[in-house]
């Protein structure tokens, strides 16, 4: 009965120039291992889920990059949406799909492109959430210690006097701004949601159901035609009709079953450049290289990226981001990288 949906629809637009639109980060073989985030992804998923009952869900546009890297997957695996809405559409339409294929399905919801060193440690995680989502309707998140007040990341508030795995939650915060942010890290009872959830079909549905009275209509109305020909047309019609909301607004602040599992394991949310190198291997300059080679002279804390077997030479440079990918050579301070978003929009307008 277990069951997974593997989020891979969105753009990663920090990673530019390697991650664009046509061929975003998750595509890509960030670490420099071998594998695409994806890839990897899938394979840390199908240590604890039958293969063929991961679904891949993402925009229609990147169809052919789905197939073309995780080999063996099958058209039903695979939820194409033809509108960019955020993550609570699809998240509901798959569920829905899953519900109809086996109603006593229980799943977990996985973003494409984050780093989690211990794979044995979220293996163990994942089977307790399973476990009890199998019998109780909850709504199941990892918690990660935080380490500074994040602005980019949800809250969770959890019982303090609960000192069992499984802890219920008292309050689910999305992206608080700073002044909340610090606050909740001040008071020590609050976790980073990891972005990853597990739950029972049935209680998912639920949830939506309850908060999302429109977006629930929506899609159960094309219910019948889940998992038949006619499912494409309904989708096609319909899609782009949904809210533009994110599962965490549009279920996980509104509910009072959430319940959160710390994660015993190391995480990393791959958003930029920045978090990137923090997580690679470093040369004796405290450089970290992704496919290149390069000679360092007075240069450390650089983050490096260009074609393979190239060779990039850097002297006194410290603490920068230097991208080198086909037509676009970027070379920008590790302090302001947020601003590559800013930088992809002036091009756009410049070029
Ligand atoms: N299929 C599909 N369709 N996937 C999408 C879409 C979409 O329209 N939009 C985003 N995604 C995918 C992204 O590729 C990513 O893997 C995942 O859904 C989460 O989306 P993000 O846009 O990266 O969310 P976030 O980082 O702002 O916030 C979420 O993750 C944080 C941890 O990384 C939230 O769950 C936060 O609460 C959490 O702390
Ligand atoms: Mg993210």
């Amino acid at each position: 009965n277990y069951y997974a949906i593997l989020m891979a629809g969105g753009v990663g637009s920090r990673f530019w120039p390697v991650s664009t639109q046509n061929f975003p980060k998750q595509f890509h073989d960030m670490l420099g291992t071998g594998d695409t985030l994806i890839q990897k992804t899938f394979q840390r998923l199908a240590k604890l889920i039958p293969e063929e009952n991961i679904f891949i869900l993402t925009n229609e546009r990147y169809n052919d990059l789905v197939f073309e890297q995780l080999p063996g997957i099958t058209k039903r695996q695979v939820v194409l949406e033809p509108a960019m809405r955020n993550t609570a559409p699809c998240i509901l339409y798959a569920s829905l799909k899953i519900q109809k294929e086996n109603e006593n399905a229980v799943m977990i919801v996985a973003p494409s492109d984050h780093w989690i060193e211990d794979e044995e440690a979220f293996s163990k995680n994942v089977q307790t959430a399973f476990d009890y989502c199998e019998s109780n309707d909850a709504l199941m998140t990892l918690g990660i210690k935080p380490t500074f007040p994040n602005t980019g990341y949800g809250y969770i508030e959890y019982d303090k006097s609960s000192d069992v795995d499984i802890k219920p939650v008292k309050q689910f915060r999305e992206k608080p701004d700073y002044k909340t942010a610090k606050s909740f890290l001040a008071q020590g009872n609050f976790l980073w949601n990891a972005g990853i959830f597990m739950w029972s079909a049935k209680s998912v549905v639920d949830a939506f159901q309850r908060n999302q009275p429109e977006l629930y209509q929506l899609f159960e109305h094309g219910y019948d035609k889940y998992n038949t020909d006619a499912e494409d047309d309904f989708i096609k019609n319909n899609y782009s009709k949904a809210e533009n909301i994110s599962v965490d607004y549009a279920i996980m602040e509104k509910s009072d079953n959430v319940f959160v599992i710390p994660a015993t394991f190391d995480w990393n949310d791959l958003g930029t450049w920045g978090s990137l190198y923090d997580k690679l291997d470093k040369d004796t300059h405290e450089n970290a290289v992704v496919n290149a080679r390069v000679l360092a002279e007075d240069a450390s804390g650089n983050m490096i990226r260009s074609n393979k077997d190239k060779i990039v030479v850097v002297d006194g440079l410290k603490d920068y981001i230097i991208v080198d990918k086909d037509e676009v050579l970027l070379i920008f301070p590790k302090a302001k990288e947020q601003d590559i978003k800013k930088v992809l929009q002036n091009i756009k307008a410049n070029f």
